[in-house]
């Protein structure tokens, strides 16, 4: 995997303030977080085989996320730039939902040149949280390995056509696919604007009522684990890790979904991102 390592603020909040309004939290916390990393961490603490590309500073920070990749058993292919490392500002509202501002700092340092050789490697996941250009080179090269891309188009922007081509999965949520198929309407039909655009399958994620995918084959429905939500901070990030995973192992994408969205459930019911990713063990249990 490859993209951003951020340290997460954490502070739950009454309801997410409006522009303009100040809203007191009682207290915050601090966690490992960054989709990029969220991902790794989420695969590797089901026991997936994941390496890591991230850039961080040269500051505090920096050993915190890294021991977090080394807990997750995800082998650290972080380099180290001049910018202090990645944050981001998570405000979480009593029900669960947040907002988050990030710094993006060192992230947007990761450059084409960092990419090491992709050999062995079955696929690179991707995000928006580093540069576009990079994003690119990175899928460029591993379409070139012979390796799958899978890109979670977050946040959502707009993207190059050249990009989407280079992509086998693009996992997005609601906001996104409808960024990205420029028109609303039915998910079923936004999901085929996307993917005429170039991606071989386009996955929806689509909060509690489960995920859908369009492959060549069709469309593919995966319900919602029903669970108590507590705060959904890294659910998205903890469904991409858990499917890349599942597909790395051979996995056919619907048993993919299937565990994806059982851990991003998990995932929901406790606070933060990288904290509150599920383990095997938790994993097969809710599975079971
Ligand atoms: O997807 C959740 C993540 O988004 C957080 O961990 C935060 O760092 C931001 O990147
Ligand atoms: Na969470």
């Amino acid at each position: 995997m490859a993209g951003s390592a951020n340290v997460d603020f954490l502070t739950p909040v009454p309801h997410i303030p409006a522009p303009g309004e100040t809203v007191l939290g009682e207290g915050y916390s601090t966690a490992p977080g960054g989709k990029g990393a969220n991902q790794a961490v989420a695969a590797g603490r089901i026991g997936g085989a994941v390496a890591l590309l991230a850039a961080l500073g040269q500051d505090a920070f920096a050993p915190l996320l890294r021991a977090s990749l080394q807990a997750s058993g995800v082998q650290d292919l972080t380099v180290t730039v001049d910018a202090p490392t990645g944050a981001a500002f998570i405000s979480v509202a009593a029900g669960g939902e947040n907002a988050i501002t990030v710094a993006s700092g060192a992230n947007a340092r990761l450059a084409p040149g960092h990419l090491p050789a992709l050999d062995g490697v079955s696929w690179l996941v991707l995000q928006l949280e580093v540069p576009l250009e990079t994003s690119l080179a990175y899928a460029r090269q591993a379409r070139a390995r012979g390796a799958s891309v899978l890109l979670n188009a977050a946040p959502a922007r707009a993207l190059p056509d050249e990009l989407l081509r280079c992509i086998d999965l693009l996992v997005v949520n609601e906001g996104e696919l409808e960024a990205l198929a420029g028109v609303s309407g039915p998910v079923e039909t936004q999901l085929e604007t996307v993917r005429q655009r170039g991606p071989g399958t386009v996955l929806v994620t689509l909060g509690e009522r489960g995920s859908v995918a369009l492959d060549p084959s069709g469309l593919q429905h995966c319900p919602a684990h029903p669970v108590q939500v507590q705060d959904t901070t890294g659910a998205g990030d903890t469904y991409v890790g858990v499917l890349a995973a599942a597909l790395h192992d051979g996995k056919a994408l619907a048993e993919a979904m299937r565990r994806a969205s059982v851990a991003a459930a998990l995932a929901c019911t406790r606070p933060g991102a990288q904290p509150s990713m599920p383990t095997r063990a938790e994993l097969d249990a809710a599975l079971a």
